[in-house]
């Protein structure tokens, strides 16, 4: 059955249709305790959704919805190893990377959790080596630099979790990020860097990615001029993939390198091997803290029912929305410094997962899909974008994201944030009226600019302070929130073809770009004028 004919679908536009444009003000002025209620709490989490414009009949008739789309079936079936990426006919089973030891969890009938160990405990011993200097440079100098090569989810998770977790960060070692194929990407990480005391991982899962290993090669040349020695390489170059074959193609002893398996799609990848850039920088035992984090989320997500469940609420929010309320977007506004590269990390795991125009089955789709992510930290976008979330035509849902204590305490810095951030979800859900505008003397002509209608929706996400474990928590709340809005959706939330026509197209053009004849015109009328006009300024 179609997703629209579903009867909780009808019922839930039928409420729409009656309640939808209910005020926030009304709805907490009939259930002053409202903000009591609609809030739920795990892992370390605080979430208050009560501003977002839902009754207890939303909610009830969204999780009718979510029975009726067999999401708790299709939770297990994820558990179980089930090939729920069925166009790429392989299992989704990132729970397992930060499943505890001795656990289990089994993909066609094989324990895979053993396997996840292994390599997390090869990488705590190459991650102690590093740090503690033992792992030496080819000179015998001891590694000061790594720089993690990468791009998509072998870069954003990495960026990410590295600017989030810079405060249990080693400050001896220098962490840098290439993902562009633009060379200034590269020449500006390593131009004040000695290929001595520099370590390059190469991520990628597939090792075959044009931008990393472009990158690569250029990482090569740039520690052989000064090395000199192939033999160098082994100490400067370690690879995370999944494709081994390529890694010692591309001549990195295959001993140096980390491994992951194809159940883990690169944007599901931050706590496999691929975060081993974040381990470097902030130690095992605090990646471990960042696994148990995640871990106590997956948990809650299988097992909490569905009424205090967060990441079913938060995906649940999501469908009420974008498919009813007609929101097109979401913004993430982490009201943490430290988190200033979420909305990124956010946006690739979200529109890469959802961003799809056919079901499961291939029937195309008449109902919106993924919202479109974005978001700056607060209170930076209050004097920036946040004019249009107030005073704008569209509808913008926000999640707040802030944290108790401060881990850099000083003067009344963290009571400025925190009261912006209180500050700001009161104004959007209960804006500012006329009269009360009146009542300030403002004059007429004058009133309506100062006018705030409010009932913008919000999510506030409260934790007590920014660890590994609150991150880990935080980034599973909004990966199994994904996988929820696609089940509702009926999608493949674990592919990505939407990436392959560009990226065909861009090795094609390269081929001509370099060809001797230049008078190609193989292309429309738009794209050949381009190409002649890049040919002719190079
Ligand atoms: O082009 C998209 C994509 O395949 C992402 O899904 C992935 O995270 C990224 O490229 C990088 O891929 P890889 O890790 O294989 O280099």
């Amino acid at each position: 059955m179609t997703l629209t004919a579903r009867p909780a679908w009808k019922a839930l536009e039928a409420h729409c249709a009656a309640v939808g444009a209910t005020h926030l003000r009304t709805l907490f002025a009939d259930d002053p305790d409202r903000g009591e209620r609609l809030r739920s709490e795990a892992a370390g989490l605080y979430v208050d959704y009560s501003k977002q414009r839902v009754t207890d009949e939303t909610l009830r008739l969204l999780r009718a919805l979510a029975d009726e789309c067999q999401l708790r079936h299709r939770i297990d079936a994820m558990w179980r190893g089930d090939k729920i990426n069925t166009s790429e006919k392989r299992a989704v089973l990132h729970v397992a990377l930060r499943a505890p030891r001795g656990s289990s969890i089994e993909l066609d009938g094989e324990n895979v959790v053993p396997n996840v160990h292994d390599v997390l405990d090869r990488m705590g011993t190459f991650a102690r080596g590093v740090r503690d200097g033992s792992w030496k440079g080819h000179t015998g100098a001891r590694i000061k630099n790594v720089v993690n090569i990468g791009i998509g989810g072998s870069d954003l998770g990495p960026v990410m979790a590295y600017e989030a977790l810079r405060w249990y960060a080693n400050r001896d070692l220098t962490l840098r990020f290439v993902s562009n194929v633009d060379g200034t990407d590269f020449v500006e990480a390593t131009r004040d860097l000695d290929p001595r005391e520099t370590l390059f991982i190469i991520s990628s899962k597939t090792f075959t990615t044009l931008e990393t290993m472009t990158n690569a090669q250029s990482a090569r040349a740039w520690a052989l001029n000064i090395l000199k020695d192939q033999s160098a390489i082994a100490r400067h170059f370690v690879a995370v993939s999944t494709n081994a074959a390529e890694v010692a193609k591309f001549g990195i002893d295959t001993e140096n390198m980390f491994g992951f398996w194809d159940w883990v799609g690169g944007r599901y990848s931050m706590d496999s091997a691929i975060g081993l850039s974040t381990m470097l920088a902030i130690g095992p035992e605090h990646f471990r803290e960042l696994l148990d984090g995640f871990h106590m989320m997956d948990e809650h997500f299988h097992t909490a029912p569905f009424e205090n469940n967060l990441p079913v609420i938060l995906g649940l929010l999501t469908i009420w929305n974008c498919n009813f309320l007609g929101a097109a977007t979401v913004a993430v506004l982490p009201y943490a410094q430290y988190l200033k590269r979420f909305p990124a990390y956010l946006q690739q795991l979200t529109m890469e997962s959802n961003g799809k125009h056919v079901t499961l089955d291939g029937a195309s789709i008449a109902y919106e899909t993924s919202p479109i992510i974005w978001g700056e930290p607060g209170t930076n976008g209050q004097h920036s974008f946040y004019q249009l979330i107030h005073q704008g035509t569209r509808i913008v849902p926000c999640d707040f994201i802030a944290f108790s204590k401060s881990l850099n305490p000083i003067g009344n810095h963290q009571e400025l944030l925190m009261a912006n951030v209180f500050a700001q979800t009161e104004a959007l859900a209960f804006g500012k009226m006329a009269d009360q505008v009146k009542a300030e003397g403002t004059p007429d002509w004058l009133v309506p600019h100062r006018v705030f209608e409010g009932n913008r929706p919000t999510t506030t996400i409260l934790a007590d302070q920014l660890t590994p474990a609150t991150l880990g928590a935080l980034i599973a709340l909004y990966e199994h929130s994904v996988f929820t809005q696609g089940v509702i959706w009926g999608i493949d939330s674990f592919d990505q073809w939407g990436v392959e026509l560009g990226k065909a197209l861009a090795q094609q053009i390269a081929k001509e770009l370099g060809a001797a004849d230049t008078t190609a015109t193989t292309h429309d009328s738009s794209t050949n004028a381009l190409m002649r006009r890049y040919r002719n300024a190079r």
